[in-house]
């Protein structure tokens, strides 16, 4: 039986999550949850996993889950505490870190220092400070097993030979809702627009970050942390069936992929029942139901956020930090319509060009930087 603390379980990966727990009651034992607001879905998990722990955001919101909980022994903490407390120290073996964006990286943290395997969905931590984290875990002899599709299906395609055989990888992406729409009315595009992804259905940081492909930059950073590889060896190739979720070639030129129809429950199951698989209710794919795959470039000009990420990634240091926390900015400015579409790759660069990035050594670093560059672009 392993026991799992899941944070941001009331979100699109968490609930996700909680589906193959709920399949799966022989396999894991849920110890610990954490979620920001949600309440009504939090509640409904609480009373059918019976967690020793749950976190909230607020101490008001702790205050009402307490209410509606009543009498269930469950304890209820909130804020970074409660978080940190849910991430560290609830008796879990394995932490799925689904929290967004960058307010994932002490958690994540917390749960590597204590020891705990994490499975990560969370992509921010790994952007803003994978130096740290990967130099923790080594340190921890801690197990990072990844949730992200497309690092599922490097992982996957890697298991029992290591990256050291790896020639480079390529990241499939769909390329969003705007593949085919001419770069001229871009500046149009709404956020209910951005928001209509055509393959998945994800929270909405990250299905804006796949629009702008920025997902897919954040994706390279990712891998090349998660896998050990030179930021040149990661490419990015376009696949708008999202059925390829990412592909290896080896130093002689074979190639290995690793397919499923597009849905996040299959790469989540992985990474909980690691280095096991087990049967699962997920749909089958049918080749012949599909036809075709189809494979193209990105266009980068279109999409310059991808260059973005590997301009920062390149640079090294604190640069990757200022890339999130910038982008980060801009799709919140974006979907409060503070800002065009178009606009958030301008933020982001000006954003890289006015921080000097240089190297950062500890987390606090890290986290100063990030602040910094978010008071600056929240005065303008
Ligand atoms: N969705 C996908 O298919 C997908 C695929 C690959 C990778 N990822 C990555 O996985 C991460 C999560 O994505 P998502 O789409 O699942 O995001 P999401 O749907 O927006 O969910 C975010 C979760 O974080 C919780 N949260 C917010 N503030 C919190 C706090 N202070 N303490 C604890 N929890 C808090 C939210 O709780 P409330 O809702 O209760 O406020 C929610 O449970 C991101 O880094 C994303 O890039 C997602």
């Amino acid at each position: 039986m392993k026991r799992l603390a899941i944070l941001g379980s009331t979100g699109s990966i968490g609930t996700n999550t909680m589906q193959v727990v709920a399949a799966h009651p022989d396999c894991f034992q849920v110890m610990a949850l954490a979620a920001g607001s949600n309440l009504d879905v939090l509640e409904a998990q609480v009373r059918r996993h019976a967690p020793r722990f749950v976190s909230v955001a607020t101490e008001a919101s702790a205050r009402e889950l307490r209410r509606r909980l009543g009498r269930t022994s469950t304890e209820v903490g909130w804020g970074l505490t409660g978080v940190l407390q849910a991430a560290s120290d609830t008796g879990a073996h394995l932490v799925v870190s689904a929290m967004g964006g960058g307010g994932a990286l002490l958690p994540t943290m917390a749960a590597i220092a204590a020891g705990k395997d994490v499975a990560l969905a969370n992509k921010e931590s790994l952007v803003m400070a994978g130096h740290l984290v990967i130099a923790e875990a080594k340190r921890r002899d801690v197990r990072i097993v990844p949730v992200d599709s497309e690092h599922s299906a490097i992982f996957q395609c890697l298991v029992g030979r290591g990256a050291g055989l790896a020639h480079r990888i390529v990241l499939t992406a769909s390329g969003g809702p705007f593949r085919t729409r001419p770069q001229a009315t871009f500046a149009s595009i709404t956020p209910e627009e951005a928001l209509r992804h055509p393959n998945w259905t994800m929270g909405k940081k990250v299905t804006i970050d796949s629009a702008t492909l920025m997902n897919k930059g954040l994706e390279v950073i990712e891998a090349h942390w998660l896998f050990g590889l030179r930021v040149e060896q990661v490419d990015v190739v376009i696949h708008p069936q999202s059925i390829v979720h990412s592909l290896v070639e080896f130093v002689d030129g074979s190639m290995l992929a690793q397919l499923s129809v597009p849905d996040m429950r299959v790469a989540i199951q992985y990474a909980l029942t690691y280095p096991q698989r087990r049967p699962s209710a997920v749909a089958r794919l049918a080749l012949e139901g599909i036809g075709a795959l189809t494979f193209e470039a990105v266009d980068r000009e279109k999409f310059p956020c991808l260059d973005l990420a590997y301009e920062a990634a390149q640079a090294g240091g604190s640069s990757p930090t200022i890339l999130n926390a910038a982008n980060e900015v801009a799709v919140a400015k974006f979907l409060d319509r503070r800002i065009g579409f178009d606009e958030i790759p301008t933020l982001i660069r000006k954003a890289l060009d006015s921080h000097p990035g240089g190297p950062v050594s500890t987390v606090e670093e890290v986290l100063e930087v990030d602040r910094e560059v978010r008071r600056r672009l929240e005065e303008h």
